[in-house]
Protein backbone atom coordinates (compact mmCIF):
# COMPACT_ATOMS: atom_id res chain seq x y z
CA UNK A 1 0.00 0.00 0.00
CA UNK A 2 1.19 3.74 -0.46
CA UNK A 3 2.82 4.84 2.87
CA UNK A 4 0.81 7.28 4.55
CA UNK A 5 2.28 10.61 4.30
CA UNK A 6 1.35 12.52 7.48
CA UNK A 7 0.94 16.05 6.31
CA UNK A 8 -0.22 18.36 9.43
CA UNK A 9 -3.65 18.80 9.68
CA UNK A 10 -3.41 22.42 8.24
CA UNK A 11 -2.32 21.09 5.43
CA UNK A 12 -4.73 18.30 5.19
CA UNK A 13 -7.35 20.58 5.29
CA UNK A 14 -5.76 23.26 2.55
CA UNK A 15 -4.91 19.92 0.29
CA UNK A 16 -8.43 18.55 0.54
CA UNK A 17 -9.95 21.96 -0.32
CA UNK A 18 -8.43 22.25 -3.76
CA UNK A 19 -8.07 18.71 -4.74
CA UNK A 20 -11.39 18.17 -3.50
CA UNK A 21 -12.89 21.20 -5.09
CA UNK A 22 -13.36 21.66 -9.07
CA UNK A 23 -10.36 20.92 -10.78
CA UNK A 24 -10.02 23.46 -13.61
CA UNK A 25 -11.15 22.01 -16.69
CA UNK A 26 -8.39 22.92 -18.45
CA UNK A 27 -4.51 24.18 -16.80
CA UNK A 28 -4.23 27.47 -17.06
CA UNK A 29 -0.18 26.79 -16.42
CA UNK A 30 1.31 24.18 -17.16
CA UNK A 31 3.61 21.22 -15.00
CA UNK A 32 6.95 22.91 -16.78
CA UNK A 33 6.65 26.06 -15.25
CA UNK A 34 5.00 24.75 -11.48
CA UNK A 35 7.85 22.31 -11.46
CA UNK A 36 10.50 25.29 -12.39
CA UNK A 37 9.68 27.21 -9.80
CA UNK A 38 10.54 24.73 -7.37
CA UNK A 39 14.01 23.86 -8.91
CA UNK A 40 12.69 20.89 -10.78
CA UNK A 41 12.44 19.79 -14.45
CA UNK A 42 9.19 17.76 -15.37
CA UNK A 43 8.73 16.93 -18.76
CA UNK A 44 7.13 14.06 -20.91
CA UNK A 45 8.13 11.24 -23.69
CA UNK A 46 6.54 12.23 -27.30
CA UNK A 47 5.99 10.80 -30.49
CA UNK A 48 6.78 12.91 -33.53
CA UNK A 49 4.44 11.75 -35.66
CA UNK A 50 1.68 13.32 -33.09
CA UNK A 51 3.63 16.70 -32.89
CA UNK A 52 2.91 16.95 -36.33
CA UNK A 53 -0.29 15.78 -36.95
CA UNK A 54 -2.19 16.65 -33.52
CA UNK A 55 -2.10 20.38 -33.04
CA UNK A 56 -3.78 19.92 -29.56
CA UNK A 57 -1.53 17.37 -28.05
CA UNK A 58 1.43 19.49 -29.59
CA UNK A 59 -0.34 22.78 -27.47
CA UNK A 60 -0.07 20.36 -24.47
CA UNK A 61 3.36 19.49 -24.88
CA UNK A 62 4.50 23.11 -25.32
CA UNK A 63 2.30 24.12 -22.08
CA UNK A 64 3.08 21.13 -19.55
CA UNK A 65 6.85 19.96 -20.42
CA UNK A 66 10.54 21.42 -20.55
CA UNK A 67 12.01 18.16 -21.13
CA UNK A 68 11.08 15.37 -23.91
CA UNK A 69 12.06 11.98 -24.41
CA UNK A 70 11.47 10.39 -27.82
CA UNK A 71 9.00 7.57 -27.43
CA UNK A 72 10.77 5.65 -30.14
CA UNK A 73 12.57 7.98 -32.74
CA UNK A 74 16.27 7.36 -30.53
CA UNK A 75 15.91 3.59 -30.31
CA UNK A 76 17.94 1.41 -33.10
CA UNK A 77 14.65 0.58 -34.41
CA UNK A 78 14.23 4.09 -35.94
CA UNK A 79 17.49 5.24 -36.62
CA UNK A 80 19.05 2.49 -38.22
CA UNK A 81 16.58 0.95 -40.52
CA UNK A 82 19.14 -0.86 -42.75
CA UNK A 83 22.56 -1.49 -42.54
CA UNK A 84 24.43 1.34 -43.03
CA UNK A 85 21.87 3.49 -43.07
CA UNK A 86 20.68 6.22 -40.58
CA UNK A 87 17.15 7.94 -39.84
CA UNK A 88 17.41 10.59 -38.69
CA UNK A 89 13.47 11.86 -39.35
CA UNK A 90 11.82 11.71 -36.03
CA UNK A 91 14.32 12.50 -33.49
CA UNK A 92 14.96 15.74 -35.74
CA UNK A 93 11.26 16.46 -35.62
CA UNK A 94 11.33 16.48 -31.56
CA UNK A 95 14.12 18.01 -31.33
CA UNK A 96 12.74 20.55 -33.89
CA UNK A 97 9.81 21.23 -31.63
CA UNK A 98 12.05 21.32 -28.17
CA UNK A 99 14.12 24.23 -29.31
CA UNK A 100 11.04 26.13 -31.02
CA UNK A 101 9.80 25.70 -27.59
CA UNK A 102 12.67 25.91 -25.42
CA UNK A 103 12.40 22.30 -24.16
CA UNK A 104 15.41 19.93 -23.82
CA UNK A 105 15.59 16.66 -25.12
CA UNK A 106 16.91 13.37 -22.85
CA UNK A 107 17.52 10.64 -25.46
CA UNK A 108 16.55 6.73 -25.00
CA UNK A 109 18.65 5.07 -26.07
CA UNK A 110 21.73 3.96 -27.33
CA UNK A 111 21.72 0.26 -26.14
CA UNK A 112 18.84 -2.16 -24.88
CA UNK A 113 17.98 -5.79 -25.82
CA UNK A 114 14.79 -4.53 -27.62
CA UNK A 115 13.91 -2.14 -30.95
CA UNK A 116 16.70 -3.78 -32.93
CA UNK A 117 15.76 -4.55 -36.84
CA UNK A 118 16.99 -8.61 -38.06
CA UNK A 119 19.86 -6.97 -39.87
CA UNK A 120 21.32 -5.06 -36.29
CA UNK A 121 20.51 -8.69 -34.78
CA UNK A 122 22.27 -10.93 -37.14
CA UNK A 123 25.51 -8.33 -37.02
CA UNK A 124 25.29 -8.71 -33.50
CA UNK A 125 25.65 -12.37 -33.85
CA UNK A 126 28.19 -12.06 -36.12
CA UNK A 127 30.65 -11.86 -33.51
CA UNK A 128 32.60 -9.47 -31.45
CA UNK A 129 34.49 -7.63 -33.79
CA UNK A 130 31.28 -7.14 -35.39
CA UNK A 131 29.35 -6.15 -32.98
CA UNK A 132 32.00 -3.44 -31.39
CA UNK A 133 31.55 -1.94 -35.10
CA UNK A 134 28.45 -1.28 -35.08
CA UNK A 135 28.26 0.09 -31.81
CA UNK A 136 31.39 2.30 -32.53
CA UNK A 137 29.34 3.36 -35.90
CA UNK A 138 26.10 3.81 -34.07
CA UNK A 139 27.19 6.65 -31.69
CA UNK A 140 29.55 7.92 -34.39
CA UNK A 141 26.32 9.00 -36.06
CA UNK A 142 24.17 9.09 -33.26
CA UNK A 143 26.12 11.09 -30.92
CA UNK A 144 27.50 13.21 -33.55
CA UNK A 145 24.73 13.98 -35.47
CA UNK A 146 22.55 15.06 -32.39
CA UNK A 147 25.55 17.07 -30.05
CA UNK A 148 23.42 19.69 -30.33
CA UNK A 149 20.11 18.97 -29.28
CA UNK A 150 20.88 16.20 -26.93
CA UNK A 151 23.11 16.31 -23.84
CA UNK A 152 21.95 13.38 -22.18
CA UNK A 153 21.43 10.02 -22.85
CA UNK A 154 20.42 6.84 -21.44
CA UNK A 155 23.38 5.10 -22.83
CA UNK A 156 21.76 1.67 -21.66
CA UNK A 157 18.67 0.56 -20.89
CA UNK A 158 16.86 -2.36 -18.68
CA UNK A 159 20.49 -3.87 -18.82
CA UNK A 160 19.64 -6.11 -15.04
CA UNK A 161 18.27 -9.24 -14.82
CA UNK A 162 14.89 -9.34 -13.81
CA UNK A 163 15.10 -11.26 -10.13
CA UNK A 164 11.98 -13.35 -11.31
CA UNK A 165 13.55 -15.20 -14.06
CA UNK A 166 16.95 -14.94 -13.46
CA UNK A 167 19.60 -14.99 -10.80
CA UNK A 168 21.87 -12.97 -12.60
CA UNK A 169 22.82 -9.48 -12.35
CA UNK A 170 22.70 -8.88 -16.13
CA UNK A 171 20.12 -9.51 -18.44
CA UNK A 172 20.37 -11.97 -21.74
CA UNK A 173 20.36 -9.69 -24.21
CA UNK A 174 21.74 -9.49 -28.01
CA UNK A 175 24.47 -7.52 -26.71
CA UNK A 176 25.85 -9.37 -23.49
CA UNK A 177 25.88 -12.46 -25.90
CA UNK A 178 28.28 -10.17 -28.26
CA UNK A 179 30.44 -8.74 -26.43
CA UNK A 180 30.38 -10.47 -22.81
CA UNK A 181 29.39 -8.97 -19.91
CA UNK A 182 32.04 -5.76 -20.13
CA UNK A 183 29.49 -4.64 -23.10
CA UNK A 184 27.81 -1.42 -20.47
CA UNK A 185 31.60 -0.77 -19.51
CA UNK A 186 32.41 -0.51 -23.26
CA UNK A 187 29.07 2.09 -24.59
CA UNK A 188 29.55 4.15 -21.40
CA UNK A 189 33.25 4.16 -22.33
CA UNK A 190 32.58 4.73 -26.43
CA UNK A 191 29.84 7.35 -25.37
CA UNK A 192 32.30 9.21 -22.92
CA UNK A 193 35.28 9.34 -25.42
CA UNK A 194 32.83 11.03 -28.15
CA UNK A 195 31.40 13.64 -26.25
CA UNK A 196 32.98 14.54 -22.73
CA UNK A 197 30.41 17.38 -21.51
CA UNK A 198 27.27 14.06 -21.63
CA UNK A 199 25.63 13.42 -19.02
CA UNK A 200 25.55 9.57 -19.20
CA UNK A 201 23.02 7.52 -17.72
CA UNK A 202 21.62 4.05 -17.00
CA UNK A 203 18.50 3.70 -16.95
CA UNK A 204 16.37 0.95 -15.74
CA UNK A 205 12.44 -0.09 -14.35
CA UNK A 206 11.63 -2.69 -11.12
CA UNK A 207 13.27 -0.61 -8.71
CA UNK A 208 9.75 1.52 -7.32
CA UNK A 209 7.69 -0.82 -4.81
CA UNK A 210 7.88 -2.42 -1.71
CA UNK A 211 8.48 -5.88 -3.01
CA UNK A 212 10.84 -8.67 -2.66
CA UNK A 213 11.61 -8.67 -6.54
CA UNK A 214 11.96 -4.66 -6.08
CA UNK A 215 14.24 -5.15 -3.68
CA UNK A 216 16.48 -7.77 -5.26
CA UNK A 217 16.03 -5.44 -8.48
CA UNK A 218 17.31 -2.71 -6.26
CA UNK A 219 20.10 -4.11 -5.12
CA UNK A 220 21.45 -5.57 -8.50
CA UNK A 221 21.29 -2.01 -9.92
CA UNK A 222 23.24 -0.33 -7.34
CA UNK A 223 25.68 -3.47 -7.52
CA UNK A 224 26.07 -2.88 -11.48
CA UNK A 225 26.68 0.65 -10.90
CA UNK A 226 29.00 0.31 -8.01
CA UNK A 227 31.08 -2.40 -10.12
CA UNK A 228 30.80 0.27 -12.88
CA UNK A 229 32.27 3.22 -10.92
CA UNK A 230 34.84 0.64 -8.98
CA UNK A 231 36.13 0.59 -12.85
CA UNK A 232 36.46 4.13 -13.60
CA UNK A 233 33.38 3.43 -16.25
CA UNK A 234 31.81 6.92 -16.65
CA UNK A 235 28.06 7.13 -15.83
CA UNK A 236 26.50 10.48 -14.23
CA UNK A 237 23.05 9.07 -13.53
CA UNK A 238 20.45 6.65 -12.74
CA UNK A 239 16.94 6.71 -14.43
CA UNK A 240 13.71 4.91 -12.85
CA UNK A 241 11.49 4.81 -15.02
CA UNK A 242 8.69 4.39 -12.55
CA UNK A 243 6.29 2.40 -14.49
CA UNK A 244 4.41 2.09 -11.60
CA UNK A 245 1.98 -0.79 -10.35
CA UNK A 246 -1.00 1.18 -9.05
CA UNK A 247 -1.99 -1.46 -6.03
CA UNK A 248 1.88 -2.68 -5.30
CA UNK A 249 3.04 -2.02 -2.00
CA UNK A 250 5.22 1.20 -1.69
CA UNK A 251 7.85 2.42 1.16
CA UNK A 252 8.73 5.58 0.86
CA UNK A 253 11.51 4.48 3.46
CA UNK A 254 12.77 1.78 1.44
CA UNK A 255 12.82 4.07 -1.75
CA UNK A 256 14.16 6.68 -0.31
CA UNK A 257 17.23 4.66 1.08
CA UNK A 258 18.21 3.41 -2.47
CA UNK A 259 18.05 6.57 -4.09
CA UNK A 260 20.01 7.77 -1.36
CA UNK A 261 22.72 5.41 -1.90
CA UNK A 262 22.75 6.28 -5.57
CA UNK A 263 23.63 10.11 -4.67
CA UNK A 264 25.95 9.44 -2.05
CA UNK A 265 28.04 7.36 -4.96
CA UNK A 266 27.66 10.65 -6.89
CA UNK A 267 24.99 10.01 -9.30
CA UNK A 268 22.00 12.08 -10.42
CA UNK A 269 19.10 10.38 -10.20
CA UNK A 270 15.96 10.96 -12.52
CA UNK A 271 12.21 9.33 -13.07
CA UNK A 272 12.21 8.81 -16.89
CA UNK A 273 9.30 7.16 -17.56
CA UNK A 274 6.55 7.85 -15.13
CA UNK A 275 3.65 6.19 -15.66
CA UNK A 276 0.42 4.05 -13.82
CA UNK A 277 -0.23 0.87 -14.46
CA UNK A 278 -3.57 -0.25 -14.01
CA UNK A 279 -4.74 -4.00 -12.51
CA UNK A 280 -8.53 -4.77 -13.58
CA UNK A 281 -10.41 -3.56 -11.14
CA UNK A 282 -12.44 -0.79 -10.37
CA UNK A 283 -14.31 0.10 -13.49
CA UNK A 284 -15.30 3.64 -12.08
CA UNK A 285 -12.50 6.39 -12.94
CA UNK A 286 -13.29 8.32 -10.11
CA UNK A 287 -11.27 5.90 -7.53
CA UNK A 288 -8.76 4.57 -10.30
CA UNK A 289 -7.35 8.26 -10.78
CA UNK A 290 -7.21 9.08 -6.89
CA UNK A 291 -4.99 6.52 -6.48
CA UNK A 292 -3.09 6.92 -9.68
CA UNK A 293 -2.23 10.00 -7.71
CA UNK A 294 -1.55 9.03 -4.50
CA UNK A 295 0.96 6.78 -5.17
CA UNK A 296 2.06 9.28 -8.53
CA UNK A 297 2.51 11.95 -5.32
CA UNK A 298 4.11 9.14 -2.67
CA UNK A 299 6.41 7.80 -5.26
CA UNK A 300 7.97 11.43 -6.57
CA UNK A 301 7.54 13.15 -3.55
CA UNK A 302 10.04 10.37 -2.17
CA UNK A 303 12.28 10.65 -5.19
CA UNK A 304 12.70 14.64 -4.86
CA UNK A 305 13.03 14.88 -1.00
CA UNK A 306 16.26 12.05 -1.00
CA UNK A 307 17.47 14.40 -4.06
CA UNK A 308 15.88 13.17 -7.74
CA UNK A 309 15.86 16.69 -9.97
CA UNK A 310 14.29 15.93 -12.82
CA UNK A 311 11.13 14.00 -13.57
CA UNK A 312 9.49 12.49 -16.92
CA UNK A 313 6.13 10.95 -17.24
CA UNK A 314 5.80 8.38 -20.32
CA UNK A 315 3.44 10.44 -22.61
CA UNK A 316 1.01 13.21 -21.54
CA UNK A 317 -2.77 12.04 -22.33
CA UNK A 318 -4.09 8.79 -21.60
CA UNK A 319 -5.26 7.69 -24.84
CA UNK A 320 -1.87 7.89 -26.30
CA UNK A 321 -0.11 6.25 -23.86
CA UNK A 322 1.13 2.75 -24.36
CA UNK A 323 -1.11 1.34 -21.71
CA UNK A 324 -3.53 1.80 -24.52
CA UNK A 325 -1.75 1.56 -27.70
CA UNK A 326 0.29 -2.03 -26.74
CA UNK A 327 -2.27 -4.59 -26.71
CA UNK A 328 0.29 -6.63 -24.30
CA UNK A 329 -0.95 -3.70 -22.15
CA UNK A 330 -4.62 -3.69 -22.37
CA UNK A 331 -6.56 -3.94 -19.20
CA UNK A 332 -7.97 -7.45 -18.57
CA UNK A 333 -11.79 -5.52 -18.69
CA UNK A 334 -10.96 -3.86 -22.32
CA UNK A 335 -11.43 -0.52 -20.44
CA UNK A 336 -8.99 2.21 -21.45
CA UNK A 337 -6.35 2.72 -19.10
CA UNK A 338 -5.50 5.75 -17.34
CA UNK A 339 -2.02 6.25 -16.94
CA UNK A 340 -0.93 9.71 -17.80
CA UNK A 341 -1.37 13.58 -16.15
CA UNK A 342 -4.01 14.86 -18.82
CA UNK A 343 -7.20 12.49 -19.69
CA UNK A 344 -8.68 11.85 -23.50
CA UNK A 345 -9.74 15.72 -23.85
CA UNK A 346 -6.58 16.87 -22.26
CA UNK A 347 -7.63 18.12 -18.63
CA UNK A 348 -5.70 17.46 -15.92
CA UNK A 349 -6.45 14.43 -13.96
CA UNK A 350 -6.08 13.81 -10.04
CA UNK A 351 -2.45 12.83 -11.13
CA UNK A 352 -1.15 16.52 -12.55
CA UNK A 353 -2.44 17.71 -9.17
CA UNK A 354 -0.39 15.11 -7.48
CA UNK A 355 3.04 16.05 -9.48
CA UNK A 356 2.41 19.54 -8.88
CA UNK A 357 2.03 19.12 -5.38
CA UNK A 358 4.91 16.99 -5.29
CA UNK A 359 6.94 19.20 -6.97
CA UNK A 360 5.99 22.01 -4.66
CA UNK A 361 6.35 19.74 -1.51
CA UNK A 362 2.85 19.57 -0.87
CA UNK A 363 1.59 16.60 0.45
CA UNK A 364 -1.28 14.68 -0.61
CA UNK A 365 -4.22 14.54 1.12
C1 LIG B 1 7.79 1.45 -25.37
C2 LIG B 1 6.94 2.44 -26.13
O1 LIG B 1 6.15 3.16 -25.23
C3 LIG B 1 6.07 1.72 -27.12
O2 LIG B 1 5.36 2.67 -27.89
C4 LIG B 1 6.97 0.85 -27.99
O3 LIG B 1 6.20 0.14 -28.86
C5 LIG B 1 7.76 -0.11 -27.14
O4 LIG B 1 8.54 0.63 -26.23
N1 LIG B 1 10.53 0.83 -21.12
C6 LIG B 1 11.26 1.59 -22.00
C7 LIG B 1 10.59 2.19 -23.16
O5 LIG B 1 12.43 1.89 -21.73
O6 LIG B 1 11.44 2.37 -24.25
C8 LIG B 1 9.36 1.41 -23.58
O7 LIG B 1 8.70 2.15 -24.57
C9 LIG B 1 8.47 1.16 -22.39
C10 LIG B 1 9.19 0.38 -21.33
Amino acid sequence: MVAALRPGRRHLLAAAATVAGALPAQATEGLRSIAARHGVTYGCAVQADWLQTDAVYAAAIAREAAALVPEGGAKWWDLRPAEGRFDFSALDAITGFAAKHGQVVRGHTLVWHAAMRPWTEAALEAGPARARRELEAHLDGVLGHAAGSIRDWDVANEAVADPWNSTELLKDSPWLRALGPAYLDLAFRLARARDLGLTLTYNDYGCEHDTPHDAEKRRRVLALVRGMLDRGVPIDAVGLQGHLHRDAAFSAPALASFVRSLRDLGLAVLITELDVIEPPEPSDPAPRDAAAAAITHAFVSTVLEAGGRAVLTWGITDPYSWANTEPAMARADGLPGRPLPLDAGFRPKPMWHALARAFAGQPWP
